[in-house]
């Protein structure tokens, strides 16, 4: 994963993953202080090949020893166990949740909010 375009406090920054066969971009990770994130490998044929816990461990870093956030949240729904399983194997760990708060398909879903803290990061 590429970092890129962080412009010191109060900005977000933004980090690309990219496919190391194609060197395409295949994904984007963010983090806008003072500590929501946001992940998204675009491709659903690029899923599962590591590339969404590669780019959050990377940013987990940055945003830690160089932006110097003490806390990274993300808000992820009930129902992506896909994301929840990424996040979670990297020290997110929940703190929230939003009941029925998000309505997709017919009916209501909670949001989950993870958050991580820097003195519990083992990732550096
Ligand atoms: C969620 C997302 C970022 C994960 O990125 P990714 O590149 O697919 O993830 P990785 O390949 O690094 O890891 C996938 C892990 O999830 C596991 N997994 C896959 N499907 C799963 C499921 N249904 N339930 C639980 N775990 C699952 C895989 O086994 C793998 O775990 P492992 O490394 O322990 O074997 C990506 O799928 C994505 O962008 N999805 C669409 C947008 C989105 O949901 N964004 C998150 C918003 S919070």
């Amino acid at each position: 994963m590429r970092s890129s375009g962080w412009r010191g406090p109060c900005t977000p920054a933004t980090s690309n993953a990219i496919s190391p066969s194609s060197g395409e971009t295949t994904g984007r990770t963010s983090a806008t202080p003072p500590s929501t994130t946001g992940l998204f490998i675009g491709e659903p044929s690029a899923w599962n090949r590591g590339f969404g816990g590669d780019s959050i461990q990377t940013l987990v870093r940055f945003a830690f020893d160089e932006m110097n956030l003490g806390k990274l949240r993300i808000n992820v729904f009930d129902y992506n166990d896909r994301a929840k399983h990424v996040l979670e194997a990297l020290g997110f760990v929940q703190e929230g949740c939003l009941r029925r708060d998000f309505f997709r398909e017919g009916s209501y879903h909670d949001i989950v909010i993870l958050s991580k803290f820097r003195e519990t990061n083992t990732l550096s």
